[in-house]
C-alpha cells in the first residue's frame, strides 16, 4: 500500500473514532446529571465498540507507520516506540473505565462516582486529541519525508 492510501485508509478509521468518541462524552455529560443502568449499558457499549476501533486501528497504524518511522530515525527506536507506547496507554486506561463502569452497573448505582467521569472524560478528550495531532502532525510529517525521499 502506497502512504497516500494508507493515510486515506487511516484517516477514514479516525472518522470513525471520532464519531464514536464524540456519542460516547455525550452519553458520559448524560450520566453526571441524572444517571440509570440504561445509559451505564449505553456507555460501556460505546466503549467496547471504541476499543475494537482503537485496536484495529492501533495495529494497522503501527503496521503502516512504524516501518517508516524506523526508516526515518533510524537508529533512534524511541520515536517509532512512542507510537506504539502512547497506543498501549490509551487501551489500558480504556480497559480500566469499563471496568468501573462494569461495577456501576452491578451494583446498580444511581451516580457516576466523580473520578470515573472525570477518567472517561479525560481519555475521550485525550483520544480525540490524539487524532488531531496525528492529523496535523504526523501524517503530514511523513508524506514530506516519502516525498524528500523519492526525489
Ligand atoms: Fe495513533
Ligand atoms: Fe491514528
Amino acid at each position: 500500500m502506497n502512504i497516500a492510501d494508507a493515510i486515506t485508509l487511516l484517516l477514514e478509521q479516525h472518522e470513525e473514532i471520532r464519531s464514536l468518541a464524540k456519542e460516547a462524552m455525550s452519553v458520559l455529560e448524560r450520566t453526571k446529571e441524572n444517571a440509570s443502568t440504561e445509559d451505564y449499558e449505553l456507555l460501556l457499549e460505546k466503549l467496547i465498540t471504541l476499543k475494537a476501533r482503537l485496536v484495529e486501528h492501533g495495529r494497522k497504524e503501527e503496521e503502516l507507520i512504524v516501518p517508516i518511522l524506523q526508516d526515518m530515525y533510524h537508529p533512534q527506536a524511541e520515536m517509532a516506540r512512542y507510537v506504539e507506547d502512547e497506543h498501549t496507554h490509551m487501551e489500558e486506561e480504556l480497559k480500566e473505565i469499563k471496568k468501573h463502569l462494569r461495577e456501576h452497573i452491578l451494583n446498580k448505582s444511581e451516580r457516576l462516582e466523580e473520578v470515573i467521569y472525570s477518567k472517561a472524560k479525560t481519555f475521550l478528550t485525550q483520544t480525540i486529541t490524539h487524532l488531531f495531532e496525528e492529523e496535523s502532525g504526523l501524517f503530514p510529517m511523513l508524506k514530506g519525508f516519502l516525498s524528500q525521499v523519492k526525489k
